[in-house]
């Protein structure tokens, strides 16, 4: 065999081994190789025209870059359902020692009985004399594994297999309770006056390619449509679709200050967070973590996952018509500064991890540094760095920004910095304008 012909077997050899390796395409890790990009002007008007004051960003600039996301990227998500239901579970106001109000609200999204609900975990801090400022966000294992407290009903979702932490035949079970407890930091939370809310981002849609057959989808899908159209949202859509559900029940909760909403997320639920807080205004803080590619990163860059990485991994995630960009970032009409600058003068807080290379930790920062000129054109302070500051050094301006040390993860550390941010822009933050609140 020669050996042309021997390098074409290994190749075939490794291809069938692993075939999302070679479909993801190259992975790029080194900063010398980061092609040179020209980014989208987030104050340049389709038309050509240059975006100089806040009207103009506010009624035409704003909507046309929400449009492009909508089309191309995250696909359009329904308005709120006419049949949009709340219903209080259970209330305990003696959880976790005395210390919290723990509350379990289902949400239903039609009259149909079996149709698709979510469950919303809230902890409040006990005894407080007016509504709460509240950090909003989904998890990924069940509410019951943000907490080991047994008063928390354990998820009946499907979930992915993880025996290790007491998921076993796609169901939770009791040995998963408190899975994912350090990422939540409850009590850290509420000993600093903030509540917690928080669902399973299952109950919206699972979290894996049925071609959208189960899941919020098919409840708006017109007669005949059997699964979303090519600018129509993905399983993100409905992910962040399921934040501003949460949001309208929240605000019909006198408890809560539901002009002081922190949405958060990480990873696939930073990109959630991320998109949630672009679209629905009512959000008045927005904290991405870890969140990467389709998230907080610079999709020109090419840095550690790519626009195929993610589509092949993850055919469901975005709108159909966001899979054209495989290889062709360059040809997108916006990138992920732009979505932080939907969020505009909203405080927005990007944390990045320094061995999180797959989530482009530069990249993120580069995000908040180009969305910096629609934050200072709307009155606001930017964001307080020109440089990527160094570890463990937190910028807390409107954009606020930090890269810790470690992995890929949610830490105490994370939850200090996103609660010195909101202490200092949240307090007295003035309801935003509901402009776009869906
Ligand atoms: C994968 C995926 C990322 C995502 C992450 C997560 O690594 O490639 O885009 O952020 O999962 O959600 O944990």
């Amino acid at each position: 065999m020669g050996r042309s012909a021997l390098t074409r077997v290994v190749l075939l050899a490794l291809a069938l081994a692993a075939p999302g390796q070679t479909q993801r395409g190259p992975v790029n890790y080194d900063e010398a190789k980061v092609p040179r990009y020209t980014l989208p002007d987030p104050l340049l008007m389709a038309s050509g025209e240059r975006v100089t004051d806040a009207k103009t960003w506010v009624e035409r600039r704003r909507p046309e870059i929400l449009r492009l996301f909508e089309t191309y990227v995250y696909g359009r998500s329904p308005e709120r359902p006419a049949h949009l239901s709340f219903e209080l579970d259970s209330i305990a106001r003696d959880a976790l020692g005395g210390t919290a109000v723990r509350k379990q609200v289902s949400v239903r999204f039609s009259e149909k009985p079996d149709g698709p609900k979510m469950d919303i975990l809230l902890y409040l801090p006990a005894g407080a004399r007016r509504p709460v400022p509240v950090f909003l966000g989904l998890n990924f294992n069940g509410n019951h594994a943000v907490h080991a407290d047994p008063g928390i009903a354990l998820s009946k979702q499907w979930m992915r297999n993880n025996p290790a932490q007491g998921v076993v035949n796609n169901r939770a079970t009791e040995k998963s309770r408190g899975s994912e407890a350090s990422r939540w930091q409850v009590e850290r939370i509420l000993a600093r006056g903030y509540g917690v809310a928080t669902i399973y981002y299952g109950d919206l849609d699972p979290d894996y390619d049925d071609g959208f057959q189960n899941g919020v989808h098919p409840l708006f899908y017109k007669p005949g449509q059997t699964r979303p159209a090519p600018d129509e949202w993905g399983s993100i859509g409905a992910w962040a679709w399921g934040l501003s559900r949460a949001m309208d029940y929240l605000e019909t909760d006198k408890d809560i200050d539901a002009r002081r909403v922190a949405v958060m997320g990480h990873s696939r639920l930073g990109k959630t967070a991320l998109w949630a807080g672009g679209q629905d205004t009512r959000f008045a803080l927005v904290i991405s973590n870890d969140s990467g590619e389709g998230g907080a990163a610079l999709a020109r860059r090419k840095f550690g996952e790519t626009t195929r990485a993610i589509n092949t991994a993850f055919p469901h995630w975005f709108c159909a018509n966001f899979k054209q960009y495989n290889d062709r970032e360059d040809s997108l009409p916006v990138d992920q500064h732009m979505l932080l600058a939907l969020i505009a003068p909203r405080p927005v807080y990007v944390a990045s991890a320094a061995e999180d290379l797959w989530a482009d930790p530069r990249g993120e920062f580069l995000s908040c540094r180009h969305a910096d000129p629609v934050y200072r054109l709307l009155g606001t302070d930017g964001l307080g760095a020109t440089e990527m500051p160094a570890v463990h050094q937190s910028v807390q301006t409107t954009i606020g920004y930090h890269i810790r040390e470690g992995k890929h993860d949610v830490t105490l550390y994370d939850w200090e910095r996103f609660l010195d941010f909101a202490d200092k822009h949240l307090r007295k933050q003035p309801r935003p304008n509901a402009t776009t609140a869906r």
